[in-house]
């Protein structure tokens, strides 16, 4: 693939500061995408701009982004807009993880999760999508997870979330058929970065450059949907999800 696939094109990102986000980020600027880059730590954004720009990229925007206040995620989609012009490629990224059983796990990390992961990431759609339909296209991108296959022990909240994401986007694949507007969903397996890192086990884990790549290859593809990486991970999450509860249980 040619290093400057993605010249003239701007991508927009959440959850930027660490992790796929990140990663996507570095891989994107590689491609030659104009970047707009965001998260809450602006730290963390600011110094990854600087990284970025020395390697010769565009100027790349960074913003301070909480995706739970859904009236800074309209605005700052806005102050990219004014700095990039049109946002071709939306990555609706930003997502937590806490791990625990049902009614053990404390309800705040709860209510955390789905503000994030599901408020957050539909704020974040819903600004993307007012952008496309102004400027009449653009990809949306949504970071799912295999763990939407199956409710697993431990992983209610999370696994929810994830299956919220999954079905809204289909919802939105089906709304924007035929048109210029693109949908993929992405639902890695375990990569290597700080969201799992205290997990006890992290079956098929990839490095966090590989997983980084692996994204950015599909989003250029293009595809409705996919795991990631797609083996094994296309059919032990088909697999899990038909498992009987019996084994599931082991699982805890
Ligand atoms: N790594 C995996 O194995 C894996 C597997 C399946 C799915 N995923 C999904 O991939 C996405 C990225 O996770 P990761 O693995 O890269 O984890 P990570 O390294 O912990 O990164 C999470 C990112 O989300 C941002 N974030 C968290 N809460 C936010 C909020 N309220 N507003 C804006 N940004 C927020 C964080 O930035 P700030 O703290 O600076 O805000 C950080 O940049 C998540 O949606 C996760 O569920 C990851």
């Amino acid at each position: 693939m040619s290093l400057q696939a993605g010249a003239g094109k701007s991508v927009f990102i959440t959850g930027a500061s660490s992790g796929l986000g990140r990663q996507m980020a570095i891989e994107f600027s590689r491609r030659g995408y104009r970047l707009a880059l965001t998260a809450r730590r602006l730290d963390a954004l600011k110094a990854l701009q600087a990284e970025l720009e020395k390697e010769g990229a565009d100027p790349v925007f960074v913003a301070a982004l909480d995706v739970t206040d859904d009236a800074s995620v309209a605005q700052v989609f806005a102050n990219a807009r004014a700095q990039l012009g049109a946002l071709d490629i939306v990555v609706a990224n930003a997502g937590i993880g806490h791990h625990g059983a049902i009614g053990k796990l404390p309800f705040a990390k709860v209510r955390d999760i789905i503000n994030t992961n599901v408020i957050g990431f539909m704020a974040t759609v819903e600004a993307a999508m007012h952008c496309f339909r102004e400027q009449g296209h653009g990809h949306l991108v949504g970071i799912s997870s295999v763990a939407a296959f199956r409710g697993m022990p431990g992983g209610g909240a999370y696994g929810a979330s994830k299956a919220a994401v999954s079905t809204y986007l289909e919802s939105l694949r089906a709304e924007t058929h035929n048109s210029p507007i693109l949908v993929t969903t992405l639902s890695p397996g375990f990569i290597d970065t700080p969201i799992n890192r205290a997990a006890k086990s992290r079956p098929f884990v990839t490095p966090v450059e590989k997983g980084g790549k692996l994204l950015v290859d599909l989003i250029e593809r293009k595809v409705e949907r996919a795991t990631v990486p797609r083996w094994p991970w296309a059919v032990v999450a088909r697999l899990m999800a038909v498992l009987p509860t019996g084994v599931i249980a082991k699982l805890r």
